[in-house]
């Protein structure tokens, strides 16, 4: 018998694949186009600029990139994030701070098995429920066990961080937040980074916030960083703190891979070391056309303005039947629906050929419940035509549904 690492069997079936089961033996009406809105790959154009960047990039094939990148790249990471989250008073060094990665996925993946001591039996990696998933893959194939805090609706989808018992703080070995988040577009304030950090130095773990969805947002002021409520917070440094950014969402390249992780230079070098032997390193011509992408704010600003109106417009089109909440941040509509989540996609797939995610597929059960359940998520990553065609489907699905429109059940 061929020996096996066992933690490979404990990962958990992906989304997509239970979706896919979800919905086969359905047929689809096959007039209307499939709007798959089940994943959060943005399909805005992405700016031309960066593909001729790309393109004219392509004789850079010839040399092994580093597992460190260019300078060029973490020097354009360094300026953004501290331009980007007023760290002016203690400016990102490109040389000790950032760290390119290809994609922010195998950046918090790599971040786990790096930093996570796999000898350590009773090591828990705290984070969120629901939650992006390669949080909970890459806490088991660390050999740790995930811990999950709840978005619950009743709480406006804060997480209760006060009720985590003192013993989950102490057997913490990494804490991973997601703000903006994935699904439920809350955002973390200052008085919540104050409470983190005080329970990271009394227990010495490090938190890891991933704020990929940090440039799409609604409200006048960005989104509060984890490194900018370090500073604000009256600290010198980022001791103990990382945050991942991707250019996936914030110039809608998801195919291309890059991403960028800073903080900490005493968590940076371990991470450097573990990635080398990874042999995770972007290619030369990604790098060149990432370097312009962090360099480039009119891009993304264009890119802000298209989910604002997509997110009015649905808001106009199916407010008066359900409610359409606004995120802080991100493109996901975390949908409270008034029935089965998995029945109405169900039906939503066989009525209108729409294709969204039961929420319960991006949560756990808990003892105090599984708040995925009776939720739906809807990214709302299609261009505006199609995302005008989302909204009328939804509406004459609601309108043939009364039962699942939220505000008559209310009335
Ligand atoms: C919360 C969250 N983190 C990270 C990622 C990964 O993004 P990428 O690897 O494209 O940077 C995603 C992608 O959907 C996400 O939703």
């Amino acid at each position: 018998m061929i020996h096996l690492n066992p933690r490979i069997e404990r990962l958990q079936p992906y989304p997509f694949e239970r979706l896919a089961a979800l919905v086969s033996d359905l047929e689809p009406p096959r007039d209307r186009p499939l709007l798959r809105l089940s994943i959060g790959e943005p399909e805005h154009p992405p700016p031309s600029a960066l593909v001729e960047t790309l393109r004219a990039a392509a004789d850079r094939l010839g040399r092994y990139p580093t597992a460190r990148g260019e300078p060029e790249l973490r020097t354009a990471c360094a300026s953004w994030a501290t331009r980007r989250f007023g760290l002016e008073a203690h400016p990102l060094d490109p040389e000790r701070h950032v760290l390119p990665v290809c994609g922010t996925r195998e950046g918090l993946f790599s971040i786990v098995q790096a930093l996570v001591d796999p000898g350590d039996a009773r090591a828990l990696v705290v984070m969120p429920n629901p939650f992006y998933q390669i949080y909970e893959g890459a806490a088991l194939l660390a050999g740790a066990a995930p811990y999950h805090i709840n978005e619950e609706a009743r709480r406006g989808y804060q997480p209760d961080w006060r009720a985590v018992p003192d013993d989950v703080w102490a057997r913490c070995r990494l804490l991973l937040v997601c703000s903006p988040a994935n699904p439920t577009g809350i955002t973390h304030d200052l008085e919540t980074y104050r409470f983190l950090l005080e329970k990271s130095d009394r227990y010495g773990f490090p938190i890891v916030a991933d704020e990929c969805y940090s440039e799409i947002y609604f409200s006048a002021a960005p989104p509060l960083g984890l490194l900018e409520a370090a500073l604000r917070l009256g600290r010198d440094d980022y001791h103990g703190l990382l945050v991942v950014h991707s250019l996936s969402k914030r110039s809608s390249v998801p195919g291309l891979r890059s991403g960028f992780i800073a903080g900490d230079p005493a968590l940076i070098a371990p991470l450097g070391r573990y990635r080398t032997y990874h042999g995770v390193a972007m290619p030369p011509p990604l790098q060149a056309a990432s370097t312009f992408a962090w360099s480039d704010e009119e891009h993304v600003r264009e890119n802000r303005a298209l989910y604002r109106e997509k997110f009015a417009l649905l808001a106009k089109r199916i407010g008066s039947r359900t409610e359409v909440r606004l995120p802080e941040g991100g493109f996901y509509f975390w949908w409270r629906v008034a029935g089965d989540a998995e029945e109405i996609t169900r039906a939503l797939y066989r009525e209108e050929h729409l294709l969204v995610l039961p929420g319960s597929y991006l949560s756990r059960p808990t003892p105090t419940g599984d708040p995925g359940v009776g939720h739906l998520r809807v990214s709302l990553v299609s261009d505006l035509a199609r995302t005008r065609d989302l909204a009328e489907r939804l509406s004459r699905f609601l309108e043939h549904h009364p039962e699942w429109t939220t505000n008559a059940r209310a009335a």
